[in-house]
């Protein structure tokens, strides 16, 4: 049997956030399910955030008992403080994605908290998470560059890790929020992290800002990561992180993780609607390269041959 590979989709979470048309609940849940209709089995569908600082997720309760069911589906929801650990208890989901940026001034921008308060807020959740049976994943936000600060140390992202796993995080997300990053840095931040807590506990989140986020997904895939965000259509941005695009299209993640051999049980051609009804609900030209050329193929009377 072939490796296997998670991809997590986040487009309707990381991409919808940032977007200036606010997409409506319906519209929202057709998307859940085209991607789950594709072989989708793990998504972040919403986050339990302050309604006026992000308003697109101002539906997080209403959207959740809407999202295709199914004991294979794996649900997430992002969180910035213990207020929205509540409420995502509330709505019954099972894991929770806590936010530890590595400066002051991105965790001031995005959460309101110093660094140092960030990481105390995030021990917190941690605790209550364990007490309740919810699985905890803590993104490093701004693992390889601060928005504000620009480049950030290896050893940042490497000492806030290994204090989210000591507090007893689940899973651990490398995340190059705005896409400024490149594969050696990978590799210098997660080889280590890798050899101490195991390839298995960690994720891997990466927007497509300048190109390289291909390339470092692999790098990551090399060092033996198999958890992936990826975001339908490559739609996105965070509204804290200046100048970001959106993360890796879900369609080249798909393509390149199952072109190296592995097996991410997504189907390219079933995303096309999903990435078609992201672009018309968000008024937008959205897909991945893999995409464009299955068109080009197409238009010349050929069956792409994906790998
Ligand atoms: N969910 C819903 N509402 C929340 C909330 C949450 N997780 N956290 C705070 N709020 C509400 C409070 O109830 C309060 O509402 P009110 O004005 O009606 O009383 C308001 O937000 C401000 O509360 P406060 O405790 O002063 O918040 P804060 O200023 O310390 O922090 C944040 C506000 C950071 C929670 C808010 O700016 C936020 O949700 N930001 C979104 C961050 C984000 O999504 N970033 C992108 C993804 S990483
Ligand atoms: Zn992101």
């Amino acid at each position: 049997m072939a490796d296997q590979a998670i991809i997590n989709e986040v487009g309707l979470r990381d991409g919808l956030q940032n977007q200036p048309v606010t997409v409506d609940t319906d519209t929202k849940a057709r998307l859940a399910q085209l991607l789950v209709d594709a072989g989708m089995r793990y998504l972040e569908p919403v986050s339990f955030v302050s309604p006026k600082a992000i308003p697109q997720m101002a539906d997080a309760a209403a959207l959740t008992p809407l999202l295709p069911q199914g004991d294979d589906l794996h649900y997430t929801a992002l969180i910035p403080n213990l207020k929205g650990y509540q409420l995502a208890k509330e709505a019954g989901y099972p894991t929770v994605a806590l936010v530890l940026s590595t400066t002051d001034s991105f965790n001031e921008r995005n959460l309101r908290m110093s660094l140092e308060q960030a990481a105390q807020s995030c021990e917190t959740i941690i605790a209550a998470a364990r007490e309740d049976g919810i699985a905890t994943r803590t993104y490093i936000s701004g693992a390889l560059a601060c928005p504000y600060d620009g480049p950030v140390p290896v050893s940042l992202p490497q000492q806030l890790a290994e204090r989210m796993f000591a507090a007893g995080s689940d899973e651990v997300a490398i995340a190059d929020t705005i896409g400024a990053g490149n594969p050696q840095q990978m590799k210098a931040i997660m080889a280590p992290l890798i050899r101490d807590f195991g390839a298995e506990r960690f994720y891997v989140h990466l927007h497509d800002t300048r190109g390289l986020a291909a390339a470092m997904a692999w790098e990551a895939a090399d060092l033996g990561v198999r958890k992936f965000d990826a975001s339908v259509g490559g739609l996105g941005g965070c509204p804290f992180a200046p100048g970001a695009t959106g993360n890796m299209a879900t369609e080249d993640l798909v393509y390149l993780l199952e072109s190296c051999g592995l097996d991410t049980g997504i189907n390219i051609d079933g995303l096309r609607e999903a990435v078609a009804l992201a672009a018309e609900a968000t008024q937008r030209p959205l897909g991945g390269r893999i995409l464009d050329w299955m068109v080009s193929q197409e238009k010349q009377g050929k069956t792409p041959c994906l790998w």
